[in-house]
Parts: structure tokens; C-alpha cells; sequence
């Protein structure tokens, strides 16, 4: 195939830029980009294993920054001369600044909304390089888009754009900004009067508006038209959906974005693009429906909104519940007997050990414990805190081995347990999960830590969690509450560990 190519390119005029015949530097820019493509897809393998992860992510950048290089070489972008190779420069050192100046100083905890803004421009820019690339087809080429470039188009403005609305609603929502629409909180459930209707009525017209883009020859207005219902209907979609399934509908946007990547890469004929979106596209949606799962909730559910109406300190739910029963209470130092005199402990870390950054207090007991010969696993669920691997990345960052990791198989162990330390998470414990048919949470596997010698809870009250819950665990004759901050009490039950 490559003497092929090299034969045609030989009598084939070069290309001003490179020195190269254009067919060999299309043949090279193409090579590139699918070396970029297995980059992508070895990296996502890897990033399913904390083990592998970090190398993913590097496989994957490299990938991502062979593609870069390589759309320099595009014959297109050379066709502009220094102009068009300065534009694109620009674009790259504006874009890719703003880029790491944010990435450098996020915090795990801001991590959600950057991913939600990244979503959010990313269907911007599929938006804008559609629309933009069918003007210049149309009026500056002065030719009829072929019917392949006017679906793509047609596509990249729809997804675009809902990607890019949905996805600001969503960072608003979980930023927690103080603001009312239509009279409600924003990070809550926002319904307009008659707001499935207008959601129904703007569908159809996107609907109507495609197939009339597709069929016409020229009709700049009608991709004005996308553009501007796609936007709003993106706010339809996400206003309604309570603030704290937001990580559930960005890993849904996120699929969008790729998938609006994915079309904007047959409008601009880009192989990168179009493999690049289409990978994203299915990870966010293998990954959403994974969520989805492990709460045991159908997407139709958490997208019809309702569920975790955001509230201050259950980080979401709406707290509808009374205490009931007898709480056996300790202190820091009386739990720390009780760890001492132990040969077992599972932790089973939930997102208030996230909001109190109580990770490297947890890694210090840790440490602690296994210095007295005492074993230490954790466990940790799929749907702990409020992102996907949201618990085993703070792990990480306090350099919690991975191989001291596991999810539910490690459920059986518990009745070997002495102790079973729950720091900060509450539903993903609720017993009540596993035999309560009206409870909202029934049927999500969770951890059988009842099942341990000894249950010990810390977190700052017996308040619910996301589901808004009681949680029975909490009054179980087993079970002990050490109340406080999480990263307090933890460092407390060390000091006490050391002094014993
Ligand atoms: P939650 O059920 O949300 O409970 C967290 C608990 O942390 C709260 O009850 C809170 O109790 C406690 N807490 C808050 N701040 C604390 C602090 N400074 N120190 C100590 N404790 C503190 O957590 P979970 O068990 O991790 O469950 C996660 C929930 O989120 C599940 O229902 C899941 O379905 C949902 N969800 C998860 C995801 C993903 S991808 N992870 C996505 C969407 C929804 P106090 O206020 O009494 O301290």
C-alpha cells in the first residue's frame, strides 16, 4: 500500500509547507493519528486499573499530543500558509494555557465541575467548527455541502450545543451557586410550568429543523435555528435534574461531547476526531449506565430528576428523616481500644471522608495498624462518594497501596472482621438496601459491614446521606457511633493508637 502511495505521490505536486507530496503527508498525518487512536484505547484499558491508571493517563496525553502535532501537517491548515499556521498555534497556546492553568489548581473536590466545563466547551467547539465549516462550504466555497457533510453538521449543532448549555447548568449546579431561577434554588429540581411540554415542543422542532437542513442545498438560517433551540433545550434538559445526580448526567454530557467530536470529525473529514469522540463517546455512556447500576436506578429515573435535591450537608439529599432506636456512642480513644485489641480491620471510606480530606489521617491509621500486626483492607464502592473513582483517587493521594483495595467481593470477609470503620459514608452501609422494598435504595449492593465483630461509624451526626435515608445501621447492637469530623477523629483514634 505505502509504494502505492509513494508512486501516485511522485507525480503528485508538493506540498509548499512540508517539502512532501500532499498524498505522502495525508498518508503520514493519517499514520499518525492511528497510532494516536491505540494510544486512546490502551490508555482507557489502563485507566480501569488504579494500579495501571497513571500510565493510561500518559499513554493516552501522548496520544493526544501526537494528534496535536500531527493536525499541523494537515494539508488544510498548511493551504492557509503562516496564516493559518499562526491561527491554529494561537488557538493551541490560548486553549491549551487556560487548560492547565485550571487543571494545576483544582481541587479533587472542583474536579466534577471541571470535567463539567470541559464537557461544556467541548460541545461548544463541535457546535462552532460545524456551523463555521458549513458557512464556508456554502457561501465561501460557494458549493452545495454534500448530503454526509449536511447530517454531520446537522449533528454537530445539536450535540454541540446541548452538550455546551447542559453542561454549564450542570457546574452550576454542583458549585452550588446561590442563584433562583423561576424562583427555585439552581442547585435543586427546576421545572418551569410546562416544562415537559416546551422540552417536547423543542425536540420536535430540532427534529423538523434537522431533516429541513439535510434537504436543502443552502439554508444558513436553519443552522442558526439548531443552534439556538439545541442551546435551549440543553437548559430544559439539565434544569430539572436535582443537583446531586449531577455526576450521573456529566458522565452522560461527557458522551455527548464525544460523540459531537465524533461528527464534527466527518464535517472536517479528521480521522482523530472522528475515533478520538466516538471512544469518549462510548466510555461516558458504558460508564453513566455503570452508575446508573451500582445505584440501582434506571437512566429514565435519574434523568426524570427528583431524586437528591441538593442540601448542604448530605451533599444532597433532602433530609426527611427522624432518629429512632438506641445509639451506642464512643469516643476517639475508647474506639482506639477497641481497634487495638483487634486482628481485622476493613475501612469502608464514603464522601464525607472527602469532605473532611480525611485520606491521609486514614493512611496514617493505617500505617499505625499495621505496625501492630494488625491487617487492613479497604473497601471501597463504586458509587462511594460523588464521582466514579472519587474514593480510590484521595486514597491514591495519601498513598494507600491498591492491592489493600476492593469493592464488594469483599462482602464475605466481613464476618471475619473485628472492626469495620465507616469513615464518612452512610448509604452505601444502609442495610436497609438489601431488605427494604420501599426503601429508595433497595436493591443496591452494599456492604454487608453489619455482618462485622464490631461497627464503627464516624461521621458528624446520625443525619442521612445522598438518598436521604435513615440509615439502620446506625442502631444496631454492633454498631457504635464515634461522632465528629472525619479527618479529627481519625487523627484522634492514631494518637491514641501510639500512646497505647
Ligand atoms: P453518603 O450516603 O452521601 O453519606 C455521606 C455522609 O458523610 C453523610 O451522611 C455525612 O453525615 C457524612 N459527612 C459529611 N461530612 C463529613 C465530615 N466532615 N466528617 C465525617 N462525616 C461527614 O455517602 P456514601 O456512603 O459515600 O454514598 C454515596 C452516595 O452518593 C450514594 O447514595 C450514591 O448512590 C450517591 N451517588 C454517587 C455517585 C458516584 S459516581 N460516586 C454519583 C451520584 C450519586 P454527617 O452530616 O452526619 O456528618
Amino acid at each position: 500500500m505505502l509504494d502505492a502511495i509513494l508512486a501516485q505521490a511522485a507525480s503528485h505536486p508538493t506540498s509548499a509547507a512540508a517539502g512532501l507530496p500532499s498524498e505522502l503527508q495525508t498518508f503520514v498525518v493519517n499514520l499518525v493519528y492511528l497510532i494516536a487512536a491505540a494510544c486512546f484505547i490502551f490508555g482507557l484499558k489502563f485507566l480501569a486499573s488504579p494500579k495501571k491508571a497513571r500510565r493510561g493517563n500518559t499513554i493516552a496525553s501522548c496520544g493526544m499530543a501526537m494528534a496535536v502535532i500531527a493536525t499541523f501537517f494537515d494539508a488544510r491548515i498548511m493551504a492557509g500558509g503562516a496564516k493559518g499556521l499562526t491561527t491554529a498555534l494561537l488557538g493551541l497556546i490560548v486553549g491549551g494555557g487556560i487548560g492547565s492553568f485550571v487543571a494545576l489548581r483544582v481541587s479533587m473536590r472542583g474536579m466534577p465541575q471541571m470535567v463539567s466545563l470541559l464537557n461544556g466547551f467541548g460541545g461548544l467547539a463541535a457546535g462552532m467548527v460545524g456551523f463555521g465549516e458549513y458557512l464556508r462550504e456554502t457561501f465561501v466555497l460557494a458549493h452545495v455541502p454534500g448530503v454526509d457533510v449536511r447530517i454531520s453538521v446537522a449533528m454537530s449543532l445539536v450535540i454541540g450545543m446541548i452538550t455546551f448549555t447542559g453542561s454549564l447548568v450542570a457546574w452550576a449546579k454542583l458549585e452550588e451557586l446561590k442563584v433562583k431561577v423561576a424562583g427555585m434554588p439552581l442547585s435543586g429540581v427546576v421545572m418551569f410550568p410546562a416544562h415537559r411540554i416546551m422540552s417536547l415542543v423543542a425536540g420536535a422542532l430540532i427534529l423538523v429543523l434537522v431533516l429541513s437542513l439535510i434537504g436543502s442545498e443552502k439554508a444558513a438560517l436553519l443552522a442558526v435555528l439548531i443552534l439556538v433551540i439545541a442551546a435551549g433545550y440543553g437548559l430544559l434538559f439539565v434544569l430539572p435534574i436535582g443537583g446531586a445526580d449531577m455526576p450521573v448526567v456529566i458522565a452522560l454530557l461527557n458522551s455527548f461531547s464525544g460523540l459531537g467530536a465524533a461528527a464534527t470529525g466527518f464535517v472536517l473529514h479528521n480521522n482523530a476526531l472522528i475515533i478520538g469522540g466516538s471512544l469518549v463517546g462510548a466510555a461516558g455512556l458504558i460508564l453513566t449506565l455503570i452508575m446508573c447500576s451500582a445505584m440501582n436506578r434506571s437512566l429514565l429515573n435519574v434523568l426524570a430528576g427528583g431524586f437528591g435535591t441538593a442540601s448542604a450537608d448530605a451533599g444532597g439529599a433532602t433530609a426527611t428523616t427522624t432518629h429512632t432506636g438506641t445509639v451506642r456512642k464512643m469516643d476517639a480513644e475508647e474506639a482506639a481500644i477497641v481497634i487495638d485489641a483487634s486482628q481485622n480491620v476493613i475501612i469502608i471510606p464514603g464522601y464525607g471522608m472527602a469532605v473532611a480530606q480525611a485520606q491521609h489521617a486514614v493512611a496514617e491509621l493505617m500505617g499505625v495498624l499495621q505496625k501492630k500486626g494488625i491487617n487492613v483492607k479497604f473497601a471501597v464502592h463504586p458509587v462511594a462518594g460523588r464521582m466514579p473513582g472519587h474514593m480510590n483517587v484521595l486514597l491514591a493521594e495519601a498513598n494507600v497501596p491498591y492491592e489493600l483495595l476492593a469493592d464488594l467481593e469483599i462482602n464475605p470477609e466481613f464476618s471475619q472482621c473485628d472492626v469495620a470503620l465507616v469513615i464518612g459514608a452512610n448509604d452505601v452501609v444502609n442495610p436497609a438496601a438489601r431488605h427494604d422494598k420501599a426503601s429508595p435504595i433497595y436493591g443496591m449492593p452494599i456492604f454487608d459491614c453489619d455482618k462485622a465483630r464490631t461497627v464503627m461509624v464516624c461521621k458528624r451526626s446520625l443525619n442521612p446521606g445522598f438518598a436521604g435515608i435513615e440509615n439502620e445501621l446506625f442502631y444496631l447492637p454492633n454498631t457504635v457511633m464515634v461522632l465528629g469530623d472525619a479527618k479529627a477523629v481519625v487523627a484522634a483514634i492514631c494518637k491514641a493508637l501510639k500512646e497505647a
